[in-house]
């Protein structure tokens, strides 16, 4: 084949035949924010490394080539993310807008803190340690996911005074533990490894090193409602409702 032909093909291919590549952590000026997910694909370039200007084409083309997140999600969560920019009509948004308390930043985070101690896009290893410690053994399943999910709201109900969750700050809790069961686990089964979870939330990185592998089929709405589901039903009768209002709600 010539090199000609080697690089046409090389330049047509989509951008997930390749390894995940261009992985570097944030610089001078880039920002971040409370997604471990979004993050990462900043990291991997899949969005801009600078964390800024995402707009819905930026959005679902990375959502599509590195998880394999069909238009319907993709549009969904965008439409969830222009929220978090305060200008009006805006386009775009940036993974700090997301760290806006109480538009979809919300308490009871899997490895951040509530917004009452302090800034709450930044990953904390004290909070995701209570998170890990309801993840026994090596495959994490709807059960654990959704007792670390609880735990989290009962001790941020405990020790933030100003402790609250919205209906939509707890769906879209449940829809980060479906998310992490679906997108970096065994697709059908509603598990997945440890170890994968744990990596992508410390190293803000593609766990490809540990087998890890864009998801196929594409993830769907459907599903993402359907281990949701299994999750709320898997949560203590009292929680629902301190999920939902708060104790100080
Ligand atoms: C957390 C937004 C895609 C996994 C969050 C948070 C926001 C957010 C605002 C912070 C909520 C909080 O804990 O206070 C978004 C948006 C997305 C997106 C706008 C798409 C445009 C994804 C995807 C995954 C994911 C594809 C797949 C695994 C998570 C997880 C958390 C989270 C596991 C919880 C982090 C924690 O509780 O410490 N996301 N996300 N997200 N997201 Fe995303
Ligand atoms: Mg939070």
């Amino acid at each position: 084949m010539s090199l000609s032909i080697i690089i046409a093909l090389w330049a047509a291919a989509p951008s997930y035949a390749h390894p995940h590549p261009h992985w570097a952590p944030p610089g001078p000026g880039d920002v971040r924010g409370p997604c471990p997910m979004l993050n990462s694909l900043a990291n991997h370039a899949y969005l801009p490394h600078d964390g800024k200007n995402i707009n819905v084409a930026i959005t679902k083309k990375a959502l599509a080539d590195a998880l394999n997140i069909d238009e319907e999600l993709g549009q969904f969560l965008f439409d969830n993310a222009i929220t978090t920019n305060p200008a009006p009509n805006a386009t775009a948004y940036s993974l700090a807008d997301l760290s806006r308390h109480n538009v979809l930043e919300h308490d009871a985070s899997f490895s951040r803190q509530d917004a009452y101690f302090g800034p709450p896009d930044k990953f904390n290893r004290t909070i995701f340690a209570e998170t890990q410690s309801y993840w026994h053994g090596p495959v994490i399943n709807t059960t654990m996911a959704a007792a670390a999910r609880q735990a989290r709201i009962r001790t941020s109900n405990a020790t933030n005074p100003q402790y609250s969750l919205s209906d939509l700050g707890s769906g879209f809790s449940l829809g980060e533990a479906a998310a992490y069961l679906i997108i970096l686990g065994e697709r059908g089964n509603y598990t997945a490894r440890r170890n994968v979870v744990q990596y992508l939330f410390e190293n803000e990185k593609l766990p490809t090193k540990l087998g890890w592998q864009r998801p196929q089929p594409a993830v769907t709405f459907d599903e993402l409602r359907e281990v949701m589901g299994r999750l709320y039903n898997e949560t203590d009768p009292d929680i629902r409702i301190l999920a939902r209002r708060g104790m100080h709600g």
